[in-house]
C-alpha cells in the first residue's frame, strides 16, 4: 500500500502454448490502479501493477494463432477464456478460468472473486501487469487487439479500458438518442462516458465533480455541462436541467475513494466500511423515476444505511461491474479509427517508465492538473 517502486524484475517467458510477450510501448495509471496504492483492495506481495497498455508482440507459444511477432497490440485489461458459461454471454470478467486461485460465485471480500485482471491484485488471479517493459499475455487468442500502423499510441492506448469503459456505462444506462445523462466524476473514467453518452446520441450530458480543473476539461474536450459536487444545490441544478424529473440515465464514474467530509469518515470507521458508496446515493437521487443507473467506479466494501429505499421507490434500474471489453472493443475501436471520436485529449502528461512512483503520486493528489499519465518506457 502506497508503495510503488521502479524495480528490476525477471523478463517474463512463455508459460502456456497460447501466451504471447509484449514488449510495452505505452501504459496508463487508472483510478482502479489508485485502490491498490491506497489500500482499499489489498495487496501484500510485490506485483508489478498496470491493466491499460499496448505493445508489439515479442513472443509466441506454439499454440497462438492469432497474433504473430512484430504486431501492434491493445489488450483488454480483463483476461478471458473466451468460451466458458460466462465468457460466452459477453461477461468475460466473470470468466470461470483465469483466477483459479480466488473464484467463487459468493463475491466476499477476499476470495470467491470473479475472473483474472492485469495487475490486479492476488484476489484477481495475481497476474503482473503491464507498467513494465514487458508483460505476458495469457490466452492470447482472445483480447488483443491489433492495431493499423496508421494510428498513434495515444490515439488507441484507451481501447484497453478506459473508452470501453465509458461505452458499457452507457450501454448498461441504456441512453438512447435524446436521453439526459448524468455522469459522477470527471476523471478519465467519467470524461470517456461523455463521450460515449454523445456517441449514443444523447441530449444533454452534465458532468459532476469536486475538482474544477476536472470540469474545466470536461467542458473543453467534451462540450458537456458541468456542476461541481460540492454545490449546495446540486440536486436541484441537475432536476432544472433535466426538466424536473431527474436524468434519464446517472453513471457512478467515481467509485468508493470519493471525497468525504470528516464526519463521514468518522461514521465509515464506525461501521467497518472501506470508502463510500456516497456517489451511488447521488446517482439515486438525481436519476429520474423508471431511470437506469450505471455503475463502472469500484466498489470492494459493504455500506450500511444504504438509501435502498430511494431505489425501491423511484422504480430504478441498476447495472454494475468490471466493462465489457472483449465485448466492446471492436466498435470502440471503430468510433477511433473513422475518426468519430477523440480519446488523447485527456492525456495531461507522458513520462518516462522510471518516474512511475512520482507519476502515482501526482495522478492520486491531482498535482499538477493531472487527469491522465501515460508511462513511455521508450522515453527512458
Ligand atoms: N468498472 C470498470 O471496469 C472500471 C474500469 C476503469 C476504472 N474504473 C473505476 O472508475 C472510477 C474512476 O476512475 P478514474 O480513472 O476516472 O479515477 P479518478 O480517481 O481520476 O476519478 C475520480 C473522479 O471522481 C471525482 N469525485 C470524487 N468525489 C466525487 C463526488 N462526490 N461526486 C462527483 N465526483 C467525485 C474526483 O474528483 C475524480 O475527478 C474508479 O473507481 C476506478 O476504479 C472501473
Ligand atoms: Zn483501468
Ligand atoms: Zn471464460
Amino acid at each position: 500500500m502506497g508503495d510503488i517502486t521502479v524495480d528490476t524484475v525477471d523478463d517474463p517467458t512463455i508459460e502456456q502454448d497460447d501466451d504471447v510477450i509484449i514488449g510495452i510501448t505505452s501504459t496508463a495509471i487508472c483510478g482502479s490502479d489508485l485502490h491498490i496504492y491506497d489500500g482499499f483492495i489489498p495487496q501484500l506481495n510485490d506485483l508489478v501493477l498496470g491493466h491499460e497498455f499496448m505493445g508489439v508482440v515479442e513472443d509466441v507459444g506454439p499454440g497462438v494463432t492469432r497474433l504473430k511477432k512484430g504486431d501492434r497490440v491493445v489488450v483488454p485489461f480483463t483476461i478471458a477464456c473466451g468460451s466458458c458459461f460466462f465468457c460466452s454471454q459477453g461477461f468475460h470478467p466473470n470468466c470461470l478460468h483465469t483466477n483459479p486461485e480466488k473464484y467463487g460465485p459468493r463475491g466476499n471480500l477476499l476470495d470467491n472473486k470473479g475472473g483474472g485482471m492485469f495487475g490486479y491484485t492476488d484476489l484477481y488471479g495475481g497476474y503482473n501487469g503491464g507498467q513494465a517493459q514487458y508483460v505476458r499475455v495469457p490466452n492470447a487468442n482472445i483480447g488483443p487487439k491489433i492495431i493499423p500502423d496508421g494510428l498513434s499510441d495515444d490515439q488507441v492506448l484507451f481501447l484497453t479500458d478506459i473508452f470501453p469503459t465509458g461505452w458499457s456505462a452507457v450501454k448498461w444506462g441504456k441512453v438512447k438518442p435524446g436521453d439526459s445523462v448524468v455522469i459522477f466524476g470527471s476523471g478519465p473514467v467519467g470524461l470517456m462516458a461523455q463521450k460515449a453518452a454523445w456517441l449514443h446520441g444523447a441530449e444533454r450530458v452534465i458532468a459532476v465533480d469536486p475538482l474544477e480543473y476536472r470540469l474545466e476539461k470536461a467542458r473543453t474536450v467534451n462540450k458537456v455541462d458541468t456542476i461541481n459536487s460540492e454545490d449546495d444545490d446540486l440536486m436541484e441544478k441537475i432536476y432544472s436541467m433535466t426538466k424536473g424529473r431527474g436524468a434519464d440515465v446517472a453513471i457512478d464514474a467515481v467509485g468508493m475513494e470519493a471525497n468525504r467530509t470528516f464526519l463521514e469518515k468518522a461514521k465509515a470507521v464506525i461501521n467497518a466500511e472501506k470508502g463510500t458508496a456516497k456517489v451511488l446515493e447521488l446517482c439515486a437521487e438525481a436519476v429520474r423515476r423508471s431511470g437506469t443507473i450505471a455503475v463502472v467506479g469500484v466498489y470492494g466494501s459493504p455500506y450500511d444505511n444504504f438509501p435502498i429505499h430511494r431505489i425501491f421507490d423511484k422504480g430504478l434500474i441498476m447495472q454494475f461491474g468490471q466493462a465489457q471489453t472483449h465485448v466492446y472493443i471492436d466498435q470502440c475501436f471503430e468510433m477511433v479509427r473513422s475518426g468519430k471520436v477523440v480519446l488523447d485529449d485527456i492525456i495531461t502528461h507522458r513520462l518516462p517508465l522510471s518516474k512511475a512512483s512520482d507519476a502515482y503520486d501526482m495522478f492520486k493528489n491531482k498535482k499538477d492538473d493531472c487527469v491522465k499519465v501515460v508511462l513511455k518506457p521508450g522515453l527512458d
